[in-house]
């Protein structure tokens, strides 16, 4: 600006408007750890169709601390997440957020989304360094709960769309899977969607595959806990080098964008494939462009992307940095760059986008 322009006139109304607004969202981020410790200490759960229910009582049902639980209900009842009768003393948990906060096999079940963002944040520090100089942060860096919460958050999503309707939507899968395929889930992380479909279809043979070994020590133990040892096996390796060839499925769950060298990968899938084979890419829904994204599910994508994704692609070789919004156009880009003829949506939920590549 010029010595000669003036500076915008400030409303004085819309700064504390903003001022507010913000007092909002520090709400939400603390009670993002708050609810991370009701989970853990089974305040929730202990609520859960329990009626109304004093702090005495919950601490006594939970094993804790009478006067961190009153402070924590406090804090429940101000956000809405509980409602308190100030008759009686007593706080109760909606049937909607009891099936929310404690039912795992509820669609959705959120417990796991509040845990991978206090993961997230838990490691911002570290982003904050690497912005400086665009050095990277590899997946394998993060601490636990980003690993479990991530698990944690998309495994509900999985539960509920990709046996009844992500798989279904491809062409011919479904039929192959039930006689006996052969399938590789390449960045399965903790390996929630290679056992969701090695208990849907038993005849057929699973390789999960991840980078981060130590992810792939909890994908084998998960597997072993499931019943499913005996088709499924797993292994930690990266996306342009897994094992194995003539698959008829290769799938990927919200990992393509954080690899470095997604076109790579893309290679490697192809020369794994058979010729009749489908790649199945689940990725986050995203417009093409930025305005398509500013809702609040894109703000909450944008910021993963920040603080995981972009990063994890930064570390490895490449460095491509698709983020978690990268959009249809660019995926497609990305699959045809990598030797695919064919690409197309064949399914979405208002958190992801399912696409179908074929040779
Ligand atoms: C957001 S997590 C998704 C994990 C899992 N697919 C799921 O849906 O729960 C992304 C995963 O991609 C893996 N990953 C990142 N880069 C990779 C690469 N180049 N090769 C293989 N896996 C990779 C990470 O280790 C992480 O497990």
């Amino acid at each position: 600006m010029t010595s000669t322009e003036q500076a915008p006139a400030v409303d004085m109304d819309k700064l504390m408007e903003f001022v507010f607004r913000v007092v909002g969202e520090i709400g939400a981020t603390l009670n993002t750890a708050l609810v991370v410790m009701g989970d853990r200490l089974g305040l929730y759960r202990a609520l859960a169709g329990a009626g109304p229910t004093s702090a005495a009582q919950l601490a006594e049902r939970t094993g804790t601390a009478e006067r961190y639980v009153r402070e924590w209900l406090n804090a429940q009842a101000a956000g809405g997440f509980v409602t308190y009768d100030p008759d009686s003393g007593r706080y109760t948990l909606p049937p909607e957020q009891a099936m929310a906060l404690t039912d795992e096999n509820c669609p959705a079940y959120l417990p796991g989304f509040f845990q991978i963002a206090l993961g997230s944040v838990t490691d911002s520090p570290r982003i904050t360094e690497v912005a400086q100089t665009g050095a990277g942060f590899g997946w394998h860096e993060h601490v636990h709960d980003v690993h479990e919460g991530c698990e944690r958050f998309f495994r509900p999503g999985y539960n509920a769309h990709l046996i009844a309707e992500w798989l279904p939507a491809l062409d011919g899968v479904v039929t192959k899977l039930e006689t006996g395929a052969q399938v590789a889930d390449v960045g399965c992380g903790h390996g929630a969607s290679t056992i969701l479909m090695a208990q849907a279809y038993p005849n057929s043979t699973f390789t999960g595959s991840d980078y981060h070994s130590g992810s792939i020590e909890t994908a084998r133990s998960q597997a072993d806990k499931a019943g499913v040892g005996d088709r499924v096996r797993f292994e930690a390796a990266p996306a342009s080098g897994y094992e194995g060839t003539g698959y008829d499925l290769v799938t990927m769950f919200d990992c393509l964008h954080d690899m470095g060298d997604p076109v790579g990968a893309a290679r490697h899938v192809l020369s794994t494939l058979k010729p009749d084979g489908a790649w199945m890419i689940v990725e986050p829904m995203a417009g093409d462009r930025v305005e398509d994204n500013l809702n609040p599910v894109g703000r909450a994508y944008y910021s993963f992307s920040t603080l995981l994704c972009t990063p994890a692609s930064l570390s490895q070789d490449v460095g491509l940095a698709l983020g978690a919004q990268a959009g249809e156009a660019r995926i497609a880009d990305v699959v045809k760059a990598g030797g695919f003829t064919r690409f197309r949506r064949v399914a979405e939920t208002p958190f992801n986008i399912v696409y179908e590549a074929r040779p």
